[in-house]
């Protein structure tokens, strides 16, 4: 499945995001959480503002970055979801698809 989820003015910068066998296109206009929720995937989340870390998903490759620096401490190989905005094409992984840890 693949979706746009913004308006494709000029500006607007749009990357996949890959997640096994699915690809979802995302703008840079809003972090990673809404945009896939959009999608129809189930992100675990609680605070949705980079404190509790709830929302970390494995970031295989590709660069993501943070509007503003989290509370949240956001382990190597990881982003926070709800606040990394997609800067890059980039490959996710859940800890259900984690077997490498
Ligand atoms: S939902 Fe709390 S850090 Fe993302």
């Amino acid at each position: 499945m693949t979706t746009l989820t913004s308006s494709s003015r000029d500006q607007d910068k749009v990357h996949r995001v890959l997640l096994g066998k699915k690809q979802f296109l995302v703008t840079e206009d809003e972090p990673l959480l809404p945009q896939l929720e959009r999608a129809g995937l189930h992100i675990e989340y609680q605070c949705r503002e980079g404190y509790c870390s709830s929302c970390s998903i494995r970031l295989l490759w590709g660069h993501v970055d943070y509007p503003f620096e989290p509370l949240a401490w956001v382990q190597s190989g990881f982003l926070l979801a709800c606040c990394a905005i997609v800067k890059t094409d980039i490959e996710i992984a859940f800890f259900s698809d984690d077997s490498a840890e």
